[in-house]
This record gives structure tokens, C-alpha cells and sequence, in this order.
């Protein structure tokens, strides 16, 4: 492991990084003001607080605490975390300029890139990380790189440190979704990365049972996300955001479990003759192992699989899995499983999914924090169907 170690200060920031009311008789856990508005009289009473400008109490408290774990100047949150991805792209672009995007991506960051920023005048060149060639991609005009660390599915882990290097000497930014590692495993604002956006979903709120995003970044940038997100309305519920607040309390000690209980799992299924191959990096045969030992506190909860049986097999293990559910998204408590081929992924075609390393037969697992062994035997009694 690397001696970034943040995680400390991680644990106590998930609980107590946002300012608290300290005055006696007030409340330890901050109420939800489920109001659209609020008390204002006139300009003496300063700004005008209304809910979908993102300054509720609730969202600001939330949105104060994810600046402060991803170790960046400002954060706001917001509905999703494609709110935060279209709402982080659209303040750090306008018509004519031109954005270089890792080619693995989250789908839907891809179609909007691909698809729907050329409408607005917005162009995006694609750099398979595994081949290279950011600097050949750069252009005049270019004004973000877009990458996301660690890639879903197959869970590689980019050096972000040399693009960084190469797009601030041309005065670029560099934006990472970083939702797979969470600021537990992984603080990319740390590695000079301008703009951290995350799926609150996941692994922030930890409990899939709210829809949230956040982005972070300069005093600047967040300025004009927020200044958009007033215009577009993607503004984060206040019921959602204390939610929020609520699963980030516990982010450190369930991202641990997950690492831990991911790591027990990896290394179980690399042993079994069903699997062809294990994709964890906490596994040395990772093809960045050592990589994601330098940049990252902890090698995350998700691992993904390839049954030798190929797709037959891999619909016959997750229709028997008795614990672990069949569903997307990830980052939850409970173990979630899912054949990118159906879901991330059903827009390309075999071959396409073939060369990005997805073939059929692949199976993602988000590894809960339940008990391991218990895990491992409902994966074990699904491979044996
Ligand atoms: C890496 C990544 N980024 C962004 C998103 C989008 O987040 P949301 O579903 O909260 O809009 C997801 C959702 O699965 C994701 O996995």
C-alpha cells in the first residue's frame, strides 16, 4: 500500500467534515429541512435560499462534507451522478472547444460525450488508456480530459499523474470520476486532478437506496456548476441529501469491509476451474497491481470474473445465486451481480465487448460487506449448477 495514507483523516471527515451546530440542546444529527423555501424578508437578509439553488441546509452540509473527503476547495451535490458528470462538463466546456475522454468510460458518460455535446458544439476525441496517445488527441481547443479511475468493468487502473502532467502544460483541466474507489480507496483531487466527480449512489451513500452525485473541485469550477445547476434544476432532494450525510458516517468502515471481503472473494474464485479469469486489482496477477498499490489505500469492493462456460454458464451461475442479487449499480451493502453484455454494455456488439476485454461469460461483482465465507458458499453452490 501507498504511504498516502488519508484514511484516517477519511473516517473522521465522513463524520464530523461538516460544520455542526454546537449550541446546547441542539440536535447530534442535523434535521432534514424538507422545505423548497425559505423566510426572506428582504435584501438584509441575505441570499435567498431556495432548494433548487443548492443552499438548503442539507445540501450544503453534505455538499461541505464531500469537499472536505476528496480533499478539494468546493463540492457541490446534486441529483445523480450524471447530473454531476453533465453539470461538470458543460461548466468546464462551451461551443467549439474539444475534449479528450478515456474510452472507458461509465456508458452513459460515453453517450453523452459522443452523442450529446456535439449538439452543443462540443467534440470528444476517445484514447484507449490501454494504448495511449493523449498527447497526439490534444488539441487548441481542447479544454478537459475525462477519465474515470478504476474502469468498469474490467477494473483498470490508469496513471492519471503523466496525462495530468501533459494537459496542465497546456493549461487543460483533467476531470476523474473516481466513483469506484471512493475517497477511502482512491483521493484523486491528491493527484493534481482538477475536477473529482462521483456517483453518490454508490459507494458515498452506501446503502442503495438513493440516487445522488457529486462534483469537486476549485472554488471556481464549483462556482459555475452551481451556477448552471440553478438553471438546469438538477439540485439533490433534501431528504436525499441527509440520506446522503447518513451512509457517508459509516463510508470508511464499509469500504474497508468491502475491500477486505472483495479481496477473501478474488482470491477464492482464482482457484476455481469455472473461472477463466479473475479481475481484481488487489490480485498480483492484475495487470496493475502495482499500480493500484501506489495510487490507492485499498484495491475497492468490486471484482470481475469470466466463467469458462462462456454466457450460458454465466446466466446459469447468477439464476442460482441464493444471497447475491441479480441487479446493476454497485457500491451498496448488499453483494449486487451483473453480465455487462445485458446491462453497461448491451450496446455493443460481441466483438466490440470482445476487444474491451468484456466477453461474454464476463460477471461483475459489487462485493458487500456481509460475511465472506457466507459469500463465497453461495457463489460456490452457483458455480456447481
Ligand atoms: C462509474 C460511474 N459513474 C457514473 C455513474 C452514474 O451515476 P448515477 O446512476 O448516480 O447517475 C455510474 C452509475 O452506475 C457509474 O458506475
Amino acid at each position: 500500500m501507498s504511504d498516502r495514507h488519508h484514511t484516517r483523516r477519511v473516517a473522521t471527515l465522513a463524520i464530523h467534515g461538516s460544520a455542526h451546530d454546537r449550541t446546547p440542546g441542539s440536535p447530534v444529527v442535523p434535521p432534514i429541512a424538507q422545505s423548497a423555501t425559505f423566510h426572506w424578508g428582504s435584501p438584509d437578509d441575505g441570499e435567498l435560499r431556495y432548494s433548487r439553488y443548492g443552499n438548503n441546509p442539507n445540501q450544503i452540509q453534505v455538499s461541505e462534507k464531500a469537499a472536505a473527503l476528496e480533499g478539494a476547495e468546493a463540492a457541490i451535490a446534486l441529483a445523480s451522478g450524471m447530473a454531476a458528470t453533465a453539470m461538470a462538463l458543460l461548466a468546464l466546456t462551451e461551443a467549439g472547444d474539444h475534449v479528450v475522454a478515456s474510452s472507458r468510460l461509465y456508458g452513459a458518460t460515453q453517450t453523452l460525450l459522443r452523442d450529446e455535446l456535439p449538439r452543443r458544439g462540443v467534440q470528444t476525441t476517445f484514447v484507449d488508456p490501454e494504448a495511449g496517445g493523449w498527447d497526439a488527441a490534444l488539441r487548441d481547443e481542447t479544454r478537459v480530459v475525462w477519465i474515470e479511475i478504476p474502469t468498469n468493468p474490467t477494473l483498470r487502473v490508469l496513471d492519471p499523474r503523466p496525462i495530468v502532467a501533459l494537459a496542465h502544460d497546456r493549461g487543460i483541466r483533467v476531470a476523474c470520476d473516481a466513483t469506484f474507489g471512493s475517497p477511502v480507496n482512491f483521493r484523486a483531487a491528491d493527484l493534481g486532478i482538477d475536477v473529482v466527480v462521483q456517483s453518490a449512489t454508490k459507494y458515498l451513500g452506501g446503502h442503495s437506496d438513493l440516487i445522488a452525485g457529486v462534483v469537486a473541485g476549485t472554488r471556481e469550477i464549483i462556482d459555475e456548476v452551481v451556477r448552471l445547476s440553478r438553471l438546469y434544476g438538477p439540485a439533490l432532494d433534501p431528504h436525499a441529501a441527509w440520506l446522503l450525510d447518513r451512509g457517508l458516517r459509516t463510508l470508511d468502515v464499509r469500504v474497508k469491509r468491502h475491500n477486505q471481503n472483495a479481496m477473501a472473494v478474488a482470491e477464492w474464485f482464482e482457484g476455481r476451474p469455472e473461472v477463466a479469469r479473475v479481475s481484481y486489482p488487489g490480485l498480483a496477477s492484475h495487470p496493475d497491481h502495482v499500480l493500484a498499490s501506489e495510487l490507492m489505500s485499498g484495491y475497492g469492493g468490486m471484482v470481475s470474473v469470466v466463467l469458462t462456460g462462456g454466457g450460458d454458464a454465466a446466466d446459469r451461475f447468477v439464476s442460482g445465486l441464493r444471497l447475491a442479487l441479480a441487479a446493476p449499480s454497485l457500491g451498496g451493502v448488499e453483494t449486487l451481480v451483473s453480465q455487462p453484455r445485458y446491462t453497461s454494455h448491451v450496446g455493443l456488439s460481441a466483438a466490440e465487448r470482445e476487444a474491451q476485454g468484456i466477453p461474454d461469460g464476463f460477471v461483475r461483482l459489487s462485493i458487500g460487506i456481509e460475511d465472506a465465507d457466507d459469500l463465497i458458499a453461495d457463489f460456490e453452490q452457483a458455480l456447481a449448477r
